[in-house]
This record gives C-alpha cells, structure tokens and sequence, in this order.
C-alpha cells in the first residue's frame, strides 16, 4: 500500500470514527420517550406542565424576530420545545427546567434533534438561574409567576424582547400582541431607563433644551423648556434603546427628537421646519 493510500485510509476510518461517534450520541425521540413519559398537567415548582402548541412557539418567536445572532432563554421549558424551535431557527437557546426528569428529557430532544451546538436545557429554577445575557426571553407560566420575575426582565439590557403565551406582566402593556386559535401570545420590549432631566445640545448652534421625562414602562411624558417657555412633549415613546417625542419650539416650530439612550448619554437627530435635521447630544443630570 502506497504511503499516499495508507494516509487516505487513516483519515477514511478516522471520518468514520468520528462519525459513529456523533451517532452514539444522537437519541431517537422515541428513544427518549422510553425513559420518561410526562403527563399534561403534571405539577411543576410553581406551574404544571402544559405544552405551548406549535403554532403559538412558532408565532412568539416570530413577534420577537429571533435570528441566528439571538440567545434565547425559554423559563420553564418542560420538554424544550421552545427552545428547539429557537435552536432550528440557529439562534442559541437554553431552557430553563426545574423537574429534573423533564429537563432530562428535554435535553435528550435536544440530543434527538442534532442540536446540542446550538440548544442546551439547565435543570434549575428560573427565580435563581442568571438569564441576564438573553436578547430573548420567552415564558408559559402564569400571571403572578411573569410579575415576580418583572424586575429582574425590566433590568435587561434595553432592546430585549420577551414573549409570554397566555399570561401578561400586569400592568406593563405589552408591545405587540397576537391572537392564535383562540389563544394570545404577548411581546414586550425591555425600555432604556429614561426618567429624569437631559440637558440636550444642538450641534452646530447654541441652542439647548432641558427635557423632563416621566416614565413607566414604555411610556413617557414630559416637558421642554426652550428659552423661558415650557413645552409639553408630544408622542414620548421608548422602544429598547430609542426615544422619539415632539414639541413647539419657541418659534413655534414643531421639532421631533429621534435618539439613542446609552446609560446617562443621549445621541440622536432632531427634525424642524422643511425637514431638516440637526444632530443632538444629551445627558441626564
Ligand atoms: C406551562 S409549562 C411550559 C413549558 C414550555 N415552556 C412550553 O411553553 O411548552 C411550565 C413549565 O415550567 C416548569 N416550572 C415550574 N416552576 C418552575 C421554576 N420555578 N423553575 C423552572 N421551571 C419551572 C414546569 O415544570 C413546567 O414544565
């Protein structure tokens, strides 16, 4: 045997190998259904076990706009459907699963599913796992479940979305909701903290505003003072990380602030008369 075909032999068993080795690994669903078979209804820490269907998995995860670049945290994740359906997307996803046989077996679907690069389930309780790194928090628990875990989602970096089948987060409106045979899945987006008073600068000019927010939740209202007037804001919004409002100016002209909120820094463009735009940079005090 040529050196030439010994070589080409070794790497030949060698890809074998590895791949008899993937093989082993890789459970049949129906290989994971022998161990364990949970029943719908089953107690749980805090909520029993219902599956989320299909389509309403599908739907969530659509309203969030999960992409490959998301990591998804899916609290209470029974069999780790949620989870999977976010890992076949080819985002990353972890589900967090306090029944230690349920999060066996969801972490053997997982297995069955060939995506253990991409899904991975924790056995734990969602009111002491760390979920903060999660651009996506998706949720099936209950009412007073998604408020206690409300601080902690509100404390998420601005911009992430969370999605909860069924249950609201009290009295923090939701972004988005979607009806789907009969059921509701609800999407919220984490806002930047915005409250307070921003000293706003134009560029290239002297103008400054002081800008008075109020906040709760996604909402705001407040007020301006340009020279010695006062203006109330119109349309205050926050989504994740941006901020729009409009006022009157002290000509009268209705100006519209688009900007970025970063911690205590503001940057954004402010639109006038005819349309043009001048750049803004703020701070709060
Ligand atoms: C209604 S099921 C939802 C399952 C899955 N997320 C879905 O939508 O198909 C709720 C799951 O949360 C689990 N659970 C209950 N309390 C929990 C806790 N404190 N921490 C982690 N999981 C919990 C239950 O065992 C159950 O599997």
């Amino acid at each position: 045997m040529s050196r030439l075909l010994r070589s080409s032999t070794a790497i030949a068993l060698a890809g074998v190998l590895a791949v008899s080795m993937i093989n082993a690994d890789a459970k049949d669903r129906r290989e994971c259904d022998r161990d364990y078979k949970p029943q719908v209804g089953q107690s749980g820490k805090d909520v029993v076990w219902v599956p989320t269907p299909d389509e309403i998995v599908q739907r969530m995860l659509r309203m969030a706009k999960v992409t490959p670049q998301d990591l998804v945290y899916d609290l209470g994740a029974g069999d780790g459907k949620i989870a999977i359906a976010a890992g076949k997307i080819g985002a990353t996803s972890v589900g967090i699963e306090y029944n230690p046989d349920m999060a066996k077996l969801a972490q053997c679907y997982v297995q069955a599913e060939e995506l253990a690069g991409k899904t991975r389930i924790i056995q734990g309780d969602v009111f002491k796992e760390d979920f903060s790194k999660a651009t996506v928090v998706t949720m099936y628990l209950l009412p007073e479940l998604n408020l206690r875990l409300r601080p902690t989602i509100l404390n998420m970096k601005p911009g992430t979305r969370v999605t909860s089948h069924q249950f609201t987060m009290g009295d923090w409106e939701p972004d988005e909701t979607a009806e789907v045979d009969y059921r509701t899945a609800y999407l919220w987006i984490v806002p930047a903290k915005v409250d307070g008073t921003w000293t706003l600068r134009e560029q290239g000019s002297s103008n400054a505003y002081t800008v008075n927010l109020t906040q709760k939740y996604q909402k705001v209202s407040g007020d301006v003072a340009t020279g010695s007037a006062k203006q109330p804001l119109v349309g205050a919004t926050v989504r994740g990380e941006e901020v729009r409002f409009a006022f009157n100016d002290d000509k009268g002209v209705t100006r519209t602030m688009t900007g970025t909120v970063r911690g205590n820094e503001l940057t954004g463009t402010l639109k006038g008369a005819g349309g043009t735009e001048t750049k803004v940079t703020g701070s709060r005090k």
